[in-house]
């Protein structure tokens, strides 16, 4: 059995314990997280699956130094993960990071130096890759089905940010802003199906209409809720992001297109449908893409989660290297950044930033 630890039991943590109840030769032994809520909530799921022998933290340090972990789960908000990183380095042990890695370049700086020599093995969680339709969509691309990809666009139109466990998503000191928080996704979307860097990136965006109305200790919420960002590859590729959270009654949450030569490649969520309209106008032609029912009933995340950590339990038994590595966390972290530089400015921000740690 390969043994977890999970920090950080809430809404993200919840559905990893979910999905790794699934993995038969994982065993979850410890959990940590100081909200009673949550670690209750955490207790309550795991009751229902007895294969597990898990004590309870309310503090992770207590957890590390009792607990000898092969993997650990890090589920916590976002700007606690690079100081809990550092408390963990020294361990002989595998961290899969949720998204973002962290929130500011100075953190990723560090990290960066720090994942070069720490012992523990670390991995990111940019799930989005292995949501089947969009890995299907991700294959049929780098097949080269379009011809060269030249242009590629990202739609996000969903729900505003839920409540969170003491509402740190309200606000961008802990979240890193919307672009890092949410769309490090997409930004790690759109380096992994150009397979090329970016050089300059151009947003607009604001909050308009999410969150004005609450009040949090006396602060309202600063956190933006709609944007427009432009990026330009090395290649020559360009690639959009339309991203809305004021959109909760749109059916499809989110899509994916690539445009070469041949013709377009697109895919939606949750309708799973990749399809494929050729130039010629012999199309389209329409791949429907199931995702197994236990990976769906695990998680929000369309199954994403499940095969995310299907991959990681992997590299962590066979000692393998991590598909997503601190490397793609920092890149999607850093035009994300850009991309809240853009906003404050009005101008175009050059990639890579001054402040990166990779100079290519
Ligand atoms: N991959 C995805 O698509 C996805 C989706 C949602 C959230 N996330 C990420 O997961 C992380 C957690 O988000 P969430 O939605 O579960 O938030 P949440 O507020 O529901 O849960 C966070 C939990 O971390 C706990 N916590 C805070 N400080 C801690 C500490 N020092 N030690 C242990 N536990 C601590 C909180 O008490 C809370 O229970 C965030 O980084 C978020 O960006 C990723």
């Amino acid at each position: 059995m390969t043994k977890y630890g999970l920090i950080g039991a809430g809404m993200m943590g919840q559905e990893h314990l979910a999905n790794l109840n699934l993995i038969e030769d994982a065993e979850i032994i410890a959990i940590a997280d100081p909200d009673a809520g949550s670690l209750n909530a955490s207790r309550a799921m795991m009751q229902n699956h007895p294969r597990h022998g898990v004590t309870y933290y309310d503090q992770y340090q207590d957890m590390i130094e009792k607990e000898a972990c092969d993997a650990i789960i890090l589920a916590t908000p976002n700007f606690t993960h690079f100081g809990i990183v550092q408390d963990l380095a020294h361990l002989d042990t595998a961290i899969l990071i949720e998204k973002p890695i962290c929130t500011t370049m100075e953190d990723a700086r560090a990290l960066a130096v720090l994942s070069a020599k720490a012992k523990c093995r670390l991995a990111v969680g940019l799930e989005y890759r292995y949501m089947p339709p969009l890995a299907r969509f991700i294959r049929r691309a780098h097949a080269g089905e379009t011809g060269q990809v030249r242009m590629l666009s990202i739609r996000e139109h969903r729900f505003p940010f839920l409540p969170k466990v003491n509402d740190w998503n309200r606000f961008n000191e802990n979240t890193g802003g919307t672009l890092v928080e949410k769309c490090c996704h997409f930004f790690d979307l759109m380096r992994h199906i150009l397979r090329d860097e970016p050089v300059r990136i151009y947003a607009s965006g604001a909050q308009d209409v999410n969150h004005l109305d609450e009040s949090y200790d006396g602060r309202t919420p600063d956190i933006i809720d709609n944007a427009f960002v432009v990026v330009d590859f090395r290649g020559g590729a360009r690639a959009v992001l339309d991203l809305c959270m004021y959109a909760e009654g749109s059916e499809q949450q989110e899509a994916v297109h690539v445009v070469g030569e041949q013709g377009k490649l697109e895919v939606t969520i949750p309708g799973a449908d990749v399809i494929w309209s050729p130039r010629d106008k012999s199309g389209p032609f329409v791949e429907h893409v199931d995702t197994p029912d236990e990976a769906m009933r695990a998680g929000q995340h369309h199954g994403a989660t499940y095969f995310q950590l299907q991959a990681f339990h992997q590299a962590v038994v066979s000692g393998t290297p991590f598909e997503i590595t601190v490397e793609d966390g920092i890149r999607s972290l850093e035009m994300g950044v850009a991309a809240h530089r853009s906003l404050e400015t009005g101008q175009a921000v050059t990639l890579p930033l001054d402040d990166t740690p990779y100079k290519t």
